[in-house]
């Protein structure tokens, strides 16, 4: 049975395991190996500390298994990044953690929330879009990799404010 609850900072620690055990995955996340634990320790904690910025964990028997992150840009649009264990994965941990994040952009005053995906990752796409978030784009040969190749990226957004007027132009 999954549990979601804020992160502390008793969980830096195994969310930077976490972190680094995606990375070293090699196709999911815009971090590439090595990672550096300090600056990624640093990272978790500040944003744990923010009051403009909410992080979550997903436990299972004590265990971490999961850590999603809501950060407010200076124009109130929630920043979301996530990750589940990869042994974890396919059993509503991340739809458990996208809701709580969701939850946590609104409270925070966040007009929208937003991500960016790799076109390949079809769990992570689709998980998005079953939680309300629709494709606004594709970035073109955007992110360049270290190894030379220039890779795409998906837009993601879901307006939490549909009420207040938009451009009139
Ligand atoms: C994306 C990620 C967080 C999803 O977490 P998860 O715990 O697997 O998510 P859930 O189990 O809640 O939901 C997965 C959904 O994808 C579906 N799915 C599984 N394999 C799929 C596939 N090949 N194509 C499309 N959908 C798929 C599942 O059926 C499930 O949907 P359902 O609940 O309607 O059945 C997880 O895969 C992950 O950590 N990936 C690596 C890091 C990453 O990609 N982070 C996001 C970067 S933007």
């Amino acid at each position: 049975m999954v549990g979601v609850r804020r992160a502390g900072p008793d969980d830096v620690e195994s969310i930077v395991d976490l972190f680094v055990a995606v990375v070293d995955e090699g196709k999911w996340l815009g971090t590439q190996p090595p990672v550096d634990r300090d600056v990624q320790r640093a990272r978790f904690l500040e944003n744990q500390n923010s009051p403009e910025a909410a992080s979550f964990v997903a436990l299972v028997d004590n265990e971490l298994v999961g850590h999603a992150r809501v950060e407010l840009t200076p124009y109130k649009v929630a920043g979301l990044g996530m990750m589940v264990d990869a042994r974890w994965r396919g059993r509503g941990v991340g739809g458990a953690l996208v809701r709580a994040a969701i939850d946590a952009a609104g409270d925070l005053g966040a007009h929208k929330v937003a991500l960016q995906v790799w076109p390949h990752n079809h769990v992570a796409r689709q998980l998005y879009l079953r939680h309300g978030f629709v494709e606004e784009g594709v970035l073109r040969r955007h992110y360049p990799r270290r190894n030379g190749e220039l890779w795409d990226a998906v837009v993601m957004g879901l307006v939490l404010d549909e009420t207040s007027p938009g451009s009139p132009f």
